[in-house]
């Protein structure tokens, strides 16, 4: 690509006052920070991330019609509806859970010892499934997700899980309409009750709670908020994009537990994952 010097050295001093580019007289290097999560080829790179946050400018130029109307400002058909947005969707997640390695301190930290089954719903690209089949060899897993993301977790597993793949299966699921094909002794939700309302997240307890064995474990991790609904800060600016592009919200622990003991989990339990870099928490409950 030929750019014009002038701009050019304005966009690469900018570069290095944020910290991404060095400066050495009028030579520039990226720095550790853009190396490690800015290079398509590092294990933490962000670009899936970034690329999915600028594709939605548009959307929060419109955040002023979301207040006004409390409606989604785009179809909330979770990407459903272009294979590219799907990809990108997709990419984002598993880039954003690597780069910040969520997958490794939830499985570094969850008790899934004599867990033999679990399925990961909504699990997107299989980033936390994966951690999960890593570090438990008697584990087995599938992926419970809709057709255009399998499609996607498919080429994003054999691209990087060939170690694991074989213990993964993947079927088509759509949490709003089907039953559950088969009993587990877990049930794994990441960034998937803040997309729906408290309707469908009640409805969607009592399918986790039929999808599980006797004494099988629901795992719920999203942002949890306070009861004030102000923190985690992340979780509360998180819930304007969630207005933006779906009908969920971030929710509080109270609320979580709610549709818990009125789907028959019993036990809840919370952990919060230390922040900085995360803002999330993990929840447990059990099914009797
Ligand atoms: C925000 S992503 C979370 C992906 C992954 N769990 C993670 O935390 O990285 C939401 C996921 O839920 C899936 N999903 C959305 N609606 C669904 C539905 N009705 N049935 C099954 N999966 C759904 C999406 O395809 C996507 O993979």
């Amino acid at each position: 690509m030929r750019c014009e010097p002038r701009a050019t050295a304005l966009l690469a001093d900018a570069l290095a006052a944020l910290g991404l580019l060095e400066k050495n007289s009028s030579k520039y290097s990226l720095s550790d920070g853009a190396k490690r999560y800015l290079v398509a080829a590092s294990p933490e790179y962000l670009g899936g991330m970034i690329l999915f946050d600028a594709a939605l400018w548009d959307e929060w130029g419109r955040l002023d019609e979301a207040i006004r109307t409390g409606r989604p400002v785009r179809d909330p058909d979770m990407f459903q509806n272009d294979a590219a947005a799907t990809e990108r969707f997709i990419r984002a997640m598993d880039s954003l859970v690597r780069a910040r390695g969520d997958a490794g301190w939830t499985a570094a930290h969850l008790n899934l010892s004599r867990t033999r089954s679990i399925v990961d719903l909504g699990g997107g690209p299989g980033t936390y499934l994966v951690e999960f089949l890593r570090k438990h060899s008697e584990l087995r897993g599938e992926i419970w997700d809709l057709p255009g993301t399998l499609a996607i977790a498919q080429r994003i597993l054999h691209e990087r899980a060939a170690d694991v793949i074989d213990r993964i299966e993947l079927r088509q699921f759509d949490y709003h309409r089907d039953s559950p094909p088969n009993r587990v002794d877990a049930i794994f939700l990441s960034n998937i009750i803040h997309s729906e309302n408290e309707r469908d997240n009640l409805r969607l307890m009592h399918t986790c709670c039929r999808a599980l064995n006797p004494g099988g474990l629901v795992i719920i991790k999203d942002h949890v908020m306070d009861d004030a609904m102000t923190t985690p800060a992340a979780g509360a600016v998180f819930s304007l994009y969630l207005l933006l592009t779906t009908r969920g919200r971030d929710y509080s622990f109270t609320e979580i537990k709610h549709w818990l003991a009125q789907a028959g989990f019993m036990t809840p339990e919370i952990i919060s994952l230390p922040s900085p870099p995360f803002s999330s928490s993990i929840i447990t409950a059990v099914r009797p």
